[in-house]
């Protein structure tokens, strides 16, 4: 096993960045692609085009090991790993949208000139691997391998989750090449599961859709503990010590969002349609999920009665707390669903709001919490910020011109807000 592979990354976002900082830590040199000139060049300039914790400074320590370009044909021909990660953007239609991908394989396809390993990272159907391999082999008559390498970061851990992963998954029908990118890995210590290439996509897939259904499951408990007159929180520690449930990803509220889950839900339920299967369960993952952040909006009515003409303050833009991304950000959907109703609404999140501006307009952004809060009818809580955690609520209620609380992530300690007076309402609290 030679120690200097030489590794493009195709794809600046997130997950490229983060593989590229952390395979540089490990000591290799690492071209990294991109077809967004601004986004290279801002690169170039030692600055980051997102937030991640951590990544700035992983990327500016080991800056002498990466090279930003948009030479596509260099970067292929110059290294012996070739990693694609970039967007596989939802499609209604497909489930998802392999455009991207297939156009990194296309340029592989004119451009390889040697043995090389092409490693997928993208979150992409099964099959995906062999379609790639289909696009190279129409011009490329000589060996190359395509592995699937699924990545399982979640956005502001991503590169603790990289640097120590639960398990490193390597798919391919190569054992050549499964072990060379085990051997780029070999510096953490993780369970390597190796398989096969269509097991390797499933997996990913699979890790998404059990953890979506945990949080459709516990928001259906809540919501039925409402019916009831249990207290989520209370079933929640019943049920946590059972280590085949733990209490891990079961904090109900208003539904999931971001990048992954609504993405990758839909295309496994598309993926086994497409197969002749009606994945029952999943559908209702879905369902259950979409229909969630509606339960916030019918609070907020028995509230306030109509929501014409009342202020709403709303804590949160970003899908969830310590990331400004708002990709699929529920927070997003229950402020467009408010505004539907007529509510004034005014907004405030620690590092979203940017981001918020380019997709949702008609609102009021302020500069913090409690500006967002003077003479509001009702305090909704959408995204789990420690911050919001900490505001001071005898403050809050006297600015608010009306003490009522809709907390859709169960942030705040109940028994003290109902003591200073709040009308405050969780999701599944008694
Ligand atoms: C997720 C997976 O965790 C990661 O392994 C995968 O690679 C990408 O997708 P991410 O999208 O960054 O990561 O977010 P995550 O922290 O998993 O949260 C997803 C959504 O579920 C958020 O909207 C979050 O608020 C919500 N959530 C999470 C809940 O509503 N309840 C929970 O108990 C956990």
């Amino acid at each position: 096993m030679k120690n200097d592979y030489k590794i493009a990354i195709f794809g600046a976002g997130y997950v490229g960045l983060t593989t590229a900082s952390c395979l540089a830590k490990f000591g290799y040199n690492i071209t990294c692609v991109d077809i967004d000139k601004n986004r290279i060049s801002f690169l170039q300039k030692g600055k980051l085009p997102l937030f991640e914790p951590g990544l700035f400074d992983l990327l500016a320590k080991y800056k002498k090991r990466i090279n930003f370009t948009i030479n596509d044909k260099k970067a292929i021909r110059e290294n012996d790993i070739i990693f694609i990660t970039v967007d596989t953007p939802f499609s209604a239609k497909n489930g998802l949208n392999l455009v991207s991908v297939k156009n990194v394989a296309e340029k592989i396809a004119l451009n390889i000139n040697d043995y090389k390993i092409i490693v997928n990272k993208s979150t992409v159907p099964v099959g995906t691997a062999e379609l790639i391999k289909g696009i190279i082999k129409k011009r490329y008559k000589d060996k190359f391998d395509v592995v699937s390498n699924p990545e399982f970061l979640r956005e502001g851990m991503a590169v603790s989750d990289f640097l120590h992963p639960d398990r490193i998954v390597i798919g391919s029908d190569s054992r050549k090449a499964s072990q060379i990118v085990a051997y780029l890995y070999r510096k953490i210590k993780a369970p390597l599961v190796l398989v096969d290439a269509k097991s390797s996509e499933m997996i990913k897939y699979v890790a998404n859709a059990f953890l979506a259904t945990k949080i459709s499951f516990i928001n259906e408990i809540a919501n039925l503990c409402e019916y009831v007159g249990a207290d989520i929180d209370k079933v929640r520690e019943g049920i946590k010590y059972d280590p085949r449930i733990s209490g891990q990803f079961l904090n109900p509220g208003i539904g999931y969002g971001g990048s992954c889950f609504p993405k990758d839900t839909h295309a496994l339920a598309v993926t086994a349609g497409d197969h002749g299967y009606n994945f029952h369960l999943l559908r209702s993952v879905i369902e259950v999920n979409n229909k969630q952040r509606q339960r916030v909006i019918k609070k907020a009515e028995n509230l306030l009665g109509s929501l014409k003409g009342k202020n709403i303050t709303v804590l949160g833009l970003s899908f969830k707390g310590g990331s400004d991304d708002v990709r699929e950000s529920v927070a997003i959907r229950i402020i467009k669903d408010l505004k539907k109703k007529g509510a004034k609404i005014k907004a405030f999140d620690p590092k979203a709001i940017s981001n918020a501006q380019k997709i949702l307009s008609g609102i009021m952004y302020t500069t913090n919490t409690y500006e967002a809060l003077k003479n509001s009818d009702l305090l909704i809580i959408v995204t789990e910020w420690d911050e919001f955690k900490n505001l001071d609520f005898k403050r809050v209620k006297k600015i608010m011109k009306k003490p009522n609380i809709i907390d859709g992530r169960n942030l705040l300690n109940q028994s003290k807000m109902i003591r200073l007076g709040f009308n405050y309402y969780g999701i599944g609290r008694k």
